[in-house]
C-alpha cells in the first residue's frame, strides 16, 4: 500500500467518523490525569521542539501545546483527522500540523527535544517502525514518550456479562486492525529502538463507582451503538444497562483497564 493513499479512517462513514472524534475527545479528557504528569516528567515545559506522532483530531496535541513553551509539530496519516485537528488547534500558534507516516517520518535525525505519541502504537501497522522513527528524530539525551497504550489482556471487571463483555474486549480491537496487547510490548519496542527505557502504568488508581457511572453516562451513545451494531435487541441492551447501573449505584462494580506508558532516553551516541 502506498502511504500517500493510506487513511485507516477513510473507509468510515461520516457518522462513524463523528462518533470516533467524539470518542477521542472524551478519551483525551478522561486520560488527562494520567498524561499530564508524564509530560512534566519528560520536561515538556522547557522543550523547544516537540513531535506528536499520530495526533488524530488534536485533542491530546492541545494539552501538549498548552504545557510547553516550544513548538509542537503534530502529524497523522489521516487527512480527515488532520482537518479536524486544524480546527481544534486553530488558536494555538505554537502548533504545526501535517499529514505523514509515523513509520517513515519526514524529519532529519536528531531534530526534536521530545517525540511523543498517545494511543498511536496500538493502531500502527508496524509499531516497531514508529518507535524507531521517533527515536531517530529525537536529539541525543532527548526523550521519547508513548503516553498511553492499553493492554486488553489486563482488563478486568465485575460483575460479568458474557454477552456484552466480549464486545468491549481485545478481540473487537483486533478486528478493527488494532493490537489489543500493545501495552505489554512497549518495553521491547523501546529497548529495541536503543532507548534507555522506563515502563509504567499511568492509571494505577481504581475509579470509584461514581466516576465509572459518570464516564458511562458521558459515553453512553458509544456503548449503545456498539451493542446495537453487534445485533443485541433493545430489550437485551436495556437489561444490560439496568444491571450495570444498578451495580454502580450499589457501589459494587469494579472496572480496571491498564494503560501503560513508556519513557525512553536517547543515548548520547
Ligand atoms: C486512537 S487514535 C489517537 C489519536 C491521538 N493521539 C489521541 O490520543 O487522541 C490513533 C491515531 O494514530 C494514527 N496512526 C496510526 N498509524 C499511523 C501511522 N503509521 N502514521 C501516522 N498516523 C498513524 C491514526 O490515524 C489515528 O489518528
Amino acid at each position: 500500500m502506498k502511504y500517500e493513499t493510506y487513511d485507516k479512517f477513510h473507509k468510515r462513514s461520516d457518522e462513524e467518523l463523528t462518533d470516533f472524534i467524539k470518542k477521542l475527545e472524551l478519551q483525551a479528557l478522561e486520560t488527562a490525569e494520567e498524561r499530564l504528569p508524564l509530560y512534566l516528567e519528560v520536561g515538556l515545559k522547557d522543550a523547544r521542539l516537540v513531535l506528536d506522532a499520530g495526533c488524530g483530531s488534536g485533542f491530546v496535541t492541545r494539552d501538549i501545546a498548552r504545557l510547553t513553551k516550544g513548538i509542537v509539530i503534530a502529524i497523522d496519516g489521516s487527512t480527515h483527522l488532520i482537518d479536524v485537528a486544524k480546527r481544534i488547534l486553530k488558536n494555538y500558534s505554537n502548533t504545526k500540523l501535517g499529514i505523514a507516516d509515523a513509520q517513515l517520518l519526514p524529519f532529519d535525525d536528531n531534530t526534536f527535544d521530545i517525540a511523543t505519541c498517545n494511543l498511536t502504537l496500538m493502531w500502527a501497522d508496524i509499531p516497531k517502525k514508529v518507535v524507531h522513527e521517533m527515536a531517530r528524530v529525537t536529539k541525543p539525551k532527548g526523550k521519547v514518550l508513548a503516553s498511553l497504550e492499553p493492554d486488553y489482556g489486563g482488563k478486568i471487571h465485575w460483575p460479568e456479562n458474557p454477552k456484552v463483555d466480549p464486545l468491549f474486549a481485545g478481540e473487537a480491537i483486533r478486528k478493527k486492525g488494532g493490537d489489543p496487547h500493545i501495552g505489554r510490548k512497549l518495553r521491547e519496542l523501546f529497548v529495541s529502538a536503543g532507548l534507555e527505557t522506563k515502563i509504567g502504568i499511568g492509571n494505577n488508581r481504581i475509579w470509584s463507582c461514581a466516576e465509572d457511572k459518570q464516564y458511562y453516562l458521558h459515553s453512553r451513545d458509544f456503548y449503545i451503538k456498539v451493542m446495537k451494531d453487534a445485533g443485541l435487541s433493545e430489550k437485551e441492551i436495556d437489561s444490560w444497562e439496568y444491571e450495570y447501573l444498578k451495580s454502580l449505584d450499589k457501589g459494587m462494580q469494579l472496572n480496571f483497564f491498564p494503560q501503560f506508558y513508556a519513557i525512553g532516553i536517547k543515548p548520547k551516541s
